[in-house]
């Protein structure tokens, strides 16, 4: 991989080589020692003001490109644990427009006990974001898993209603103006359309519907508020055609702020095709726009990578992508290498293939 050449201020480097570590001056030919300091005290300025440029490990950052193609970004899923591991964060700041965080903003993360908080991790990931300029998406206000044994617990209308607002109104509020996307509410279908079994189902019939969602417009308006399911990504599938279409359309006519619907995207080999059609028909409701939110693709032969970016490109509503993940090793299912870098964090042939098609 052609490591490229960047200029500062008239001054060139090369990743890694800084010009500072004598390019030019081969240290044999003059004694080190004097030469070294003098030159040193020269740039000594120049050197702190640089930047230091990791090594970026891809030709190209496919969120620059998803850009310029009119898209608002192509991110990644990542948390505190892995942006401080290995060139996680490097490889996110140079390729990567935009974070979720893996699992720091789950209920049971935040919130595992009543009145009780635990911000760290969440802190950490808004933090890092937020003084880099990406985007974040916020994961995820109301899901029946990874969720806390006490919320699990309540069996009456009223309460579980108070506790669902309180929960938007206290995460929302503490990141208001930050997050650009919130998954309001996460996997509440079953693979018939119907309504998944949860606590909020079978206290509050879909009710739960319109007061999380109420709650996070309240809470804060700036944000895009998207509900967020996986296997939607056959055209033709109950999921997708009884479940999310025809139940958003229902809300959205019911007055019911939902902006956007997210298509998770966690794919075996050859349905990148199906994904693609997927998002023209989830694009088709009265939803202002479409994401898919967190793409992996077991055993791909980067067709598939292509063939969703593509489908997203093709259709105007789909406003963007994230992968769950960097390398293949770190991904919740690492067999069958679904993610776009390797164990050694090169980028892999899927990435270059997404390169490609953003390039022409
Ligand atoms: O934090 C504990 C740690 O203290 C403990 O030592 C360790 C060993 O058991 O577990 C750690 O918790 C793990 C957590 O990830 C943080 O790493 C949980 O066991 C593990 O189940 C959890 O997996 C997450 C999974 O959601 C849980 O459902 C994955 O990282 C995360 O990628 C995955 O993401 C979900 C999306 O949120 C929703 N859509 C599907 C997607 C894949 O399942």
């Amino acid at each position: 991989m052609e490591s490229e050449t960047r200029y500062i201020g008239g001054w060139s480097f090369q990743p890694n080589r800084f010009f500072f570590s004598y390019p030019v001056i081969p240290a044999e030919s003059h004694p080190p020692s004097k030469m070294k300091a003098s030159l040193m005290l020269l740039l000594a300025p120049l050197v702190s003001a640089a930047p230091t440029v990791e090594h970026r490990q891809a030709s190209q950052s496919i969120d620059a490109l998803f850009k310029a193609k009119g898209k608002e970004f192509y991110g990644t899923a990542t948390d505190q644990g892995r942006l401080q591991a290995g060139r996680n964060a490097a490889i996110i700041e140079a390729n990567f427009g935009q974070v979720t965080p893996e699992n720091s903003m789950k209920w049971e993360s935040l919130n595992p006990r009543q009145g009780q908080y635990n911000w760290g991790q969440a802190d950490y990931l808004v933090n890092w974001a937020t003084e880099r300029n990406k985007t974040i998406r916020g994961h995820t206000f109301v899901w029946h898993s990874q969720l806390a044994g006490w919320v699990n617990q309540i069996n009456n209308r009223d309460q579980l209603t108070r506790v669902i607002q309180e929960h938007i109104r206290t995460v929302g509020g503490r990141y208001k103006g930050k997050i650009y996307h919130w998954d309001v509410i996460n996997e509440m279908f079953n693979e018939d359309g119907s309504l998944r079994n949860s606590v909020f189902s079978r206290v509050l019939g879909e009710s739960f519907v319109k007061i999380a969602f109420d709650a996070a417009r309240e809470t804060d308006p700036s944000a895009k508020l998207y509900i967020n399911d996986y296997n939607l990504d056959q055209p033709n599938y109950a999921k997708v055609t009884r479940g999310m279409v025809a139940n958003v359309n229902k809300w959205l006519s019911q007055g019911i702020p939902i902006d956007g619907i997210g298509t998770q995207g966690h794919l075996q080999s050859g349905q990148g095709n199906g994904l693609a059609q997927t998002i023209k028909v989830l694009a088709a409701t009265s939803v202002k726009e479409v994401a898919v939110t967190e793409l992996d693709i077991q055993n791909n032969n980067s067709n598939d990578y292509v063939a969703v970016t593509r489908g997203c490109l093709e259709e105007p509503k789909c406003r963007a992508i994230t992968v769950w993940g960097v390398r293949d090793q770190d991904s919740w299912r690492p067999q069958g290498n679904p993610l776009l870098f390797d164990s050694n964090y090169n980028a892999k042939a899927n990435y270059n293939a997404i390169v490609q098609l953003l390039s022409q």
